[in-house]
């Protein structure tokens, strides 16, 4: 048979393939997300993410340690506090003095190379179990800025390089924005979480955190599934309020707002690749259902594929392992 295209050729080896991939996956692209709790002494797995842990500040510098030395060179670092130190203003989020706090300033002493990334919503810290203050079963919109703002200012004073306002209350990344330039923390990036949907994919996170609602969803401030037009309308106003990169939370029932984002806005753009996500692989990996490093791979190549230069992943220890190769 004459045919004069035949795209197998492009196929035909490992060597071929390689020079012919249109993406790659690499080290570099990787932020890992970890969860710090307060004592000593502590490793404590999560029930439903296999492989992840809550750590003590101490454990967790050593870890970050090995995680350094596997050549990943960015953290996000989430916070577990008991409910006794919750309450309805998320007061314990500005305090100087707590642990979570203590540990960044720490950990940027420790490793002042890593890129520490935080996240800026009040439900770790909030008796309500939500990311904005809540009124009469309301979340109020403006009157949670002012709590952002000051968890985002000891946060950065603590030296931290990416602050991640998670909340999705309007208005809110122009406020940390100003804020923090008003205070000399001009050097400090947002990473917007921009696109971030009321999801059944946060579950396992909730649970390491102990932070689920205590009543009703979060549908009057993270965005509908159904939507992507309006995933542009938040990426223009994150856009012009300043955020640094922008990110589409989760990652793999997305790949299509990833894709939007990408070509709509010329800064970089962040796949959250779920805690539901990483239980969902897991669980199957765990049974024999399924070649759980071979899915890994491809799951983190889509999000490249489809746009994201960025990816949160608790994978990451496990991808760079097979990168590193
Ligand atoms: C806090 C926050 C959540 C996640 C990241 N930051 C949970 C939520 O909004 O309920 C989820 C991350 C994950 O599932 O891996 N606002």
């Amino acid at each position: 048979m004459f045919l004069t295209r035949r795209p197998r050729r492009n196929r035909k080896s490992a060597a071929i393939r390689d020079l012919t991939a249109e993406n790659t996956l690499s080290v570099n692209d990787l932020i890992f997300p970890m969860f710090v709790q307060q004592g000593s002494d502590i490793k404590a797995e999560i029930t439903s993410m296999p492989g992840i842990y809550r750590y003590s500040p101490d454990t967790l510098v050593k870890e970050i340690g090995e995680v350094a030395a596997m050549g990943i060179k960015s953290i996000c670092l989430f916070p577990n506090y008991p409910e006794s130190q919750k309450n309805q203003f998320a007061t314990e989020s500005a305090n100087p003095d707590t642990f979570y706090i203590k540990t960044l300033a720490e950990i940027k002493s420790k490793f002042p190379e890593i890129a520490l990334m935080t996240d800026v919503a009040m439900d770790p810290y909030s008796s309500d179990g939500h990311d904005g203050v809540v009124e009469n079963g309301k979340i109020l919109n403006d009157e949670t800025l002012n709590i952002l703002g000051n968890m985002a200012l000891a946060q950065a004073r603590a030296g931290v390089d990416i602050i991640g306002p998670s909340d999705m209350m309007d208005g809110r990344v122009g406020y940390i924005r100003n804020l923090l330039d008003d205070e000399g923390f001009s050097d400090v990036s947002i990473m917007s979480y921009t696109a971030k949907y009321a999801s059944a994919f946060y579950g396992p996170f909730r649970d390491a955190l102990e932070s689920a609602p205590k009543f009703g969803d979060k549908k009057t401030y993270q965005m509908n599934p159904a939507n992507v037009a309006e995933a542009l309308v938040e990426g223009q106003l994150d856009y012009e309020e300043g955020a640094d990169m922008l990110m589409v939370k989760p990652a793999l029932s997305y790949l299509d707002v990833i894709r939007a984002m990408n070509e709509s806005f010329p800064i970089p753009i962040a796949a959250y690749n779920v805690s539901g996500e990483y239980a969902m692989l897991k669980a199957a990996a765990q049974n024999g259902w399924i070649d759980g490093d071979k899915a890994m791979l491809e799951m983190l190549l889509s999000m490249k594929r489809a746009g994201a230069s960025i990816i949160l992943t608790y994978f990451a220890k496990e991808a760079a392992a097979l990168l590193n190769g």
